[in-house]
C-alpha cells in the first residue's frame, strides 16, 4: 500500500482538489467565466460625510470624482456573496474548484486566512490562502490563478474584498471621504483556445514608497495623499506599458482599461500618459469610493454589465497600492 492509499482509509481523510488533473500544455491559457460582486449595504453620501467633516459634495467630486460610497458587512460575507455569483455565472460546483485565492488587507481576523471560511461557506474541497498586495492585491491573485492554471489546474476563484472603513478615521476629512467596502469575485478557468483569456501579467514593488500609505495594527489608515496621487500615476502608466510589450501590443490595441478606482483624476492622468481615450476607462467609483482589493472587478463587473466588455475586446487591469504595490493583467476576453 503506498502512502497515499494509507491516507486514504484514514478516518476523515478528505482529498483536497488541487491536484493538477492534466499535464500542463504550452497551450493552456487562462481565462474568466464568471463574476459577481458585492458592496457595503450601508450608503454614505457626500453630503451625510459634510455633515460631521469640514468639507462639501463639491470638494470631494471635483477632487476625487466620488458622489457616494458603501460601507458595512465582514469580508466574509462580501465574499462569499460575491463568490456564489461568480461561480453560478461560470456554471462551476464550488466542488470543483482547485484553488481559493483571496486578495485583502483588511481581513476579519489575524488568522484563519478570510478564504478557509470562505471555502467552507461554499463547500468547496481545495487549498485556500489569502494574498495581500494592498489595492493591487485583486491582480496579483489572477496573476497567480494564471500560473496554477499553467502548472495544471483547471478552475481557480478568486476574490478581491476589503472593508477598509473599519480602518478610516471618519473624522479625518483627507481619508474618510476615499474609502468604501465590497468584494468581487472571479472564476479564472483553463481554456484551449490560445486567442483568448490572460495574454501578460505584470507584478511590481516600490517598497521605497511604504510610507506613504499605511496603517499600524490598532490604528487607522495614514497616507501622503499628493504623492500617493503622483506615484500611482507613474507606476500605472509603466505597468500597464509592460504587459502590453510583453504581449507585442500597444496602447493603441487596448479596447478597455479597468483601472483601480481611487480618484478619477489619477485614472485621467494615466489614460493621458498611455495615450489611450479616457472613454475607455471603467469606472465605478462615483458610487463605490475605492474599495481597495474590490476596486477593478467591481469596475469590471459594471463593464460587462454596460456591455463595454465583451467578446474579443482586448481589456487591461491595471492596479496600484500601498507598498507601494503595483500590478496589471492584459486579457483578451472571452473562452
Ligand atoms: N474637503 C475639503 N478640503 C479638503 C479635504 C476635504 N475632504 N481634504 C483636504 N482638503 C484641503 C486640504 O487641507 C488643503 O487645504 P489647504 O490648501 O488649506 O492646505 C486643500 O484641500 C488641498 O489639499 P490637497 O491634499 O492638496 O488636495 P489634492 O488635490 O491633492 O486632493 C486627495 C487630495 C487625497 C484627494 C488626492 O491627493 C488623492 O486622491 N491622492 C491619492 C490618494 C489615494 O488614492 N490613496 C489610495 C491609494 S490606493
Amino acid at each position: 500500500m503506498n502512502a497515499s492509499q494509507l491516507a486514504n482509509q484514514l478516518p476523515g481523510y478528505e482529498p483536497t482538489n488541487n491536484k493538477p488533473t492534466e499535464n500542463p500544455s504550452i497551450m493552456t491559457r487562462a481565462t474568466i467565466t464568471g463574476l459577481g460582486t458585492a458592496r457595503g449595504h450601508k450608503v454614505i453620501t457626500n453630503h451625510d460625510l459634510a455633515q460631521t467633516l469640514d468639507t462639501s459634495n463639491e470638494w470631494i467630486v471635483e477632487r476625487t470624482g466620488i458622489h457616494e460610497r458603501r460601507i458595512g458587512g465582514s469580508c466574509l460575507e462580501l465574499s462569499t456573496q460575491a463568490a456564489r455569483t461568480a461561480l453560478e455565472q461560470a456554471q462551476v460546483p464550488p466542488a470543483d474548484l482547485n484553488l481559493i485565492i483571496c486578495s485583502t488587507c483588511t481581513p476579519d481576523q489575524v488568522f484563519p486566512a478570510v478564504s478557509n471560511r470562505i471555502q467552507h461557506e461554499l463547500g468547496a474541497n481545495c487549498g485556500a490562502f489569502d494574498l495581500n498586495a494592498a489595492c493591487s492585491g485583486f491582480t496579483y491573485a489572477v496573476s497567480i490563478a494564471e500560473a496554477q492554471i499553467a502548472a495544471g489546474m483547471n478552475k481557480v476563484l478568486v476574490i478581491g474584498v476589503d472593508t477598509l472603513s473599519r480602518f478610516t478615521d471618519w473624522n479625518d476629512r483627507t481619508t474618510a471621504v476615499l474609502f468604501g467596502d465590497g468584494a468581487g469575485a472571479v472564476v479564472v478557468e483553463k481554456t484551449q483556445n490560445p486567442d483568448k483569456g490572460i495574454l501578460s501579467t505584470y507584478l511590481g514593488s516600490e517598497g521605497r514608497f511604504a510610507d506613504l500609505l499605511s496603517c499600524d495594527f490598532g490604528n487607522y489608515l495614514q497616507m501622503d495623499g499628493k504623492e500617493v496621487f503622483r506615484q500611482a500615476v507613474r507606476v500605472m502608466v509603466s505597468a500597464s506599458q509592460k504587459v502590453l510589450a510583453e504581449a507585442g501590443l500597444t496602447s493603441a490595441d487596448v479596447d478597455v482599461v479597468v483601472p483601480h478606482q481611487a480618484n478619477v483624476r489619477i485614472i485621467e492622468s494615466a489614460m493621458k500618459r498611455l495615450q489611450i481615450p479616457l472613454e475607455k476607462a471603467a469606472t465605478v467609483l462615483a458610487t463605490t469610493g475605492n474599495t481597495s482589493s474590490a476596486s477593478i472587478p467591481l469596475a469590471m463587473g459594471a463593464a460587462i454589465t454596460d456591455g463595454f466588455i465583451s467578446d474579443n475586446k482586448l481589456v487591461l487591469l491595471v492596479g496600484f497600492g500601498a507598498g507601494m504595490s503595483v500590478a496589471a493583467a492584459l486579457i483578451r476576453w472571452g473562452q
